[in-house]
């Protein structure tokens, strides 16, 4: 599975046959370079309703016929814009041509414009045999233990070290602490001033701790293949 990095917290995940896009933010972040009317998607999962994870879902689901999958409330208001949907809620899963999906717990809020809607969650993706967390907006959570446990060893682990809204650096890599997985890649920092880390810090915590860490510039893909040490 490749993996393309698309600022913030926007992931585009490619197997050979799928494509899953995770919280698009990409027309209004002056730090990402590919636009909506590029990026193809055959699932867009969303984590949240703010508008830093959801901005461009409606656009991209309407030209690509994506399905969209979210927690319940959410995917009820964005059904309400004409796009296919998938509702999940925290902690439940769903099999799907491409593997599978799972929500999980995020501690954050959740709402578009003023209007709250439900409860914020993770993704625990399995897509070519690898097991990918993407956090979403959270705080720390001493249950993310679980996840390994429950699953097996996450390949991936997508984290936000941005502090303020999020984990910072610090619970960030505590986070990674608990979940150990095999490859950690930092996200939602820098795209803008209330949100600056330097994400070789944030590395260099991993490096104490013996957690392999990559950051991703925009565009930048890594790939993970089966058997491959990483
Ligand atoms: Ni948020
Ligand atoms: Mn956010």
């Amino acid at each position: 599975v490749r993996i393309t990095f698309l600022g913030h917290s926007c992931f585009l995940l490619k197997s050979d046959s799928y494509s899953l896009l995770i919280d698009p933010f990409i027309d209004d972040n002056p730090l990402a370079r590919q636009k909506s009317d590029r990026v193809q998607a055959d699932y867009i999962l969303v984590s949240h309703g703010h508008d830093d994870h959801i901005q461009d879902v409606t656009r991209i689901a309407e030209r690509c016929g994506s399905t969209v999958i979210a927690l319940f409330e959410l995917v009820n208001y964005l059904a309400g814009f004409g796009v296919k949907t998938l509702g999940l809620n925290i902690g439940g899963g769903q099999q799907l041509p491409f593997g599978w999906v799972r929500a999980v717990q995020a501690l954050h809020s959740s709402s578009v414009l003023e209007q709250s809607l439900g409860n914020p969650c993770g993704f625990l993706i399995q897509i070519e045999g690898k097991l990918i967390y993407h956090a979403g907006d959270t705080g720390l959570f001493g249950d993310m233990e679980l996840l390994p446990k429950l699953y097996g060893q996450i390949d991936l682990a997508m984290l936000p070290i941005g502090d303020r809204y999020t984990m910072g650096p610090k619970e960030a890599a505590y986070a990674a602490k608990l979940i150990r997985p095999k490859l950690v890649v930092p996200m939602h920092y820098n795209t803008f001033p209330a949100i600056k880390q330097d994400p070789r810090q944030f590395k260099a915590m991993l490096d104490d701790l013996d957690i392999d860490c990559r950051v991703l510039s925009v565009d930048e893909t890594l790939e993970i293949q089966p058997g491959m040490k990483m």
